[in-house]
């Protein structure tokens, strides 16, 4: 096959590629969303559950992502399509890059919110607010934030535009560089806050939580409701758990694939998704091992919910000598580091704008990120003047998170998974990895097999088939 190129140009090494797909992966899914869904799930058999999802089915699906975008050097709906008439297949598998593109808004537009939160963090830690706060104190400054759609919607704004800007730059411009710095940098303040951790004197308990599995929390799911405990059945966390792998490798809606598109020719798919997935299990490990002590020290509840981080860290931050500075540079790099996977969010709709409808960038940025920040007001309201408006339990933000991560990247995941195990020649793609014998082989069983029935399994758990 004549090597295609890419019209949205290339990243200069396998190294950025590293950075940029690790930019993405890692992000507020490591440090806010690990941890809240680990306490709402119960802790080690959840964590556990995980671990096997990242290797089984996310490592797999990563390298197929990277191999089909490599493939085909357009955008996801563009490459499925190109790729689907290379392979004989049927012209409909370009609906993987169409319901990415859906899916990119939406977990955007709550994204974004969030990643405000830590924007209004990083001027609340700067102004010195955090120092000597007690557990009541910490929850009164959050409530304070999300009770507030004025403060939010102004966040959530700023965060918006920042995003925009850097994907209308091109994501290769500048991002490159503030990547190479600043994970390297959040990963030394995790592993400080960690430090703090082992002294808190619930160390221990905090390990306990995260490494020691009790099962039988995968499969009921206990509330006290009014005194009482009510223990019910349902596939909750065993979905919840595999939904998470894929939301945090980025997987399933085409961003890594798009990142995939501008990978330079030699470089090896295997070794970069392998490492790519090690550091960002890394960092949302160390995430809870920083995290749950400090729950357990202050007597706080794993469970709080989305409001986790922001009701624990503050403590830690206002009671450690050198808190300030520690508090503001940590929410800062959070915001970084929401700020690299955003842009990948929006990557795959904005390529397809500029190849179909002969956008340039910046005319395509806009009109993405005024409609995802328009689908992010529902999010911000659903934290305060809409928390009552619930559809099956869940609030708008409830549903949206629950849609993208827990339904539509895992579907993404499979047919991605299908397509390049079962639909593309095995010639393809074996040509595509340049890779040999074995490790060849444990790819191919993992993509045909494993990962699509892991996934189906888990989904059929869901709807209480078993
Ligand atoms: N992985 C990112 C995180 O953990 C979020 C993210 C960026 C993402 N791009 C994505 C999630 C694509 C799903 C799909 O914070």
């Amino acid at each position: 096959m004549a090597e295609r190129q890419s019209i949205h140009g290339q990243w200069s090494s396998r190294l950025v590629f590293i950075l940029a797909a690790t930019g993405s992966a890692v992000g507020l899914g490591n440090v806010w969303k690990f941890p809240y869904i680990t306490g709402e799930n119960g802790g080690g058999a959840f964590v556990i559950v995980y671990l096997v999802c990242i290797a089984l089915v996310g490592v797999p699906i990563m390298m197929a992502e990277i191999m089909l975008g490599r493939r085909g050097r357009q955008s996801p709906i563009n490459t499925m399509a190109a790729l689907s008439r290379e392979e004989g297949a049927n012209k409909a598998w370009s609906l993987i890059g169409w319901s990415g593109v859906l899916a990119g808004f939406f977990i955007l537009s709550y994204y974004s919110v969030i990643a405000g939160w830590a924007l209004a963090y990083v001027a609340r830690a700067g102004a010195g607010l955090f120092s000597g706060l007690d557990a009541a104190g910490v929850e009164s400054m959050f409530n304070s934030l999300v009770g507030s759609p004025e403060r939010l919607l102004a966040w959530h704004t700023l965060f918006m535009l920042m995003s925009m800007f850097v994907v209308a730059k091109g994501v290769k411009s500048g991002l490159e560089k503030a990547v190479t710095y600043l994970m390297p940098a959040l990963f030394l303040l995790l592993l400080l806050l960690v430090g703090y951790a082992m002294n808190t004197g619930f160390f221990v308990e905090g390990l306990e939580f995260l490494f020691s599995p009790d099962f039988s929390k995968l499969i009921y799911t206990c509330q006290v409701v009014d005194g009482v405990e009510q223990c019910d059945i349902s596939g909750g966390p065993l979905l919840v758990a595999m939904g998470h792998a894929f939301f945090t490798l980025s997987l399933g809606m085409g961003a890594i694939m798009v990142y995939g598109s501008y990978m330079p020719k030699k470089s090896s798919i295997a070794g970069s998704a392998v490492l790519i997935a090690l550091l960002d299990t890394l960092v949302a490990l160390l995430a809870g091992m920083a995290i749950f002590p400090i729950v357990f020290a202050n007597g706080l509840e794993p469970g709080a919910g989305p409001g986790l981080i922001f009701q624990t860290l503050p403590i830690a931050f206002g009671g450690m000598p050198g808190g300030h500075l520690f508090g503001t540079l940590f929410f800062v790099l959070l915001v970084f580091a929401a700020w690299s996977s955003s842009i990948s969010l929006i990557e795959p709709a904005v390529a397809w704008l500029v190849e179909n409808r002969e956008m340039t960038r910046v005319r395509a940025s806009i009109w993405i990120g005024l409609t995802t920040w328009v689908i992010g007001l529902g999010t911000v309201f659903s934290f305060n003047i809409w928390s009552d408006v619930k559809l099956f339990d869940m609030t708008f933000f409830d549903l949206l998170d629950y849609l993208t991560a827990n339904i539509m990247l895992p579907l993404g995941g499979l047919l991605i998974a299908i397509f390049s195990g079962w639909l593309m020649k095995k010639a393809s793609s074996q040509e595509e990895f340049a890779m040999a014998g074995s490790a060849y082989s444990l790819w191919w069983t993992l993509i045909r097999y494993v990962s699509p029935f892991a996934v189906v399994v888990v989904f059929l758990h869901a709807i209480g088939l078993f």
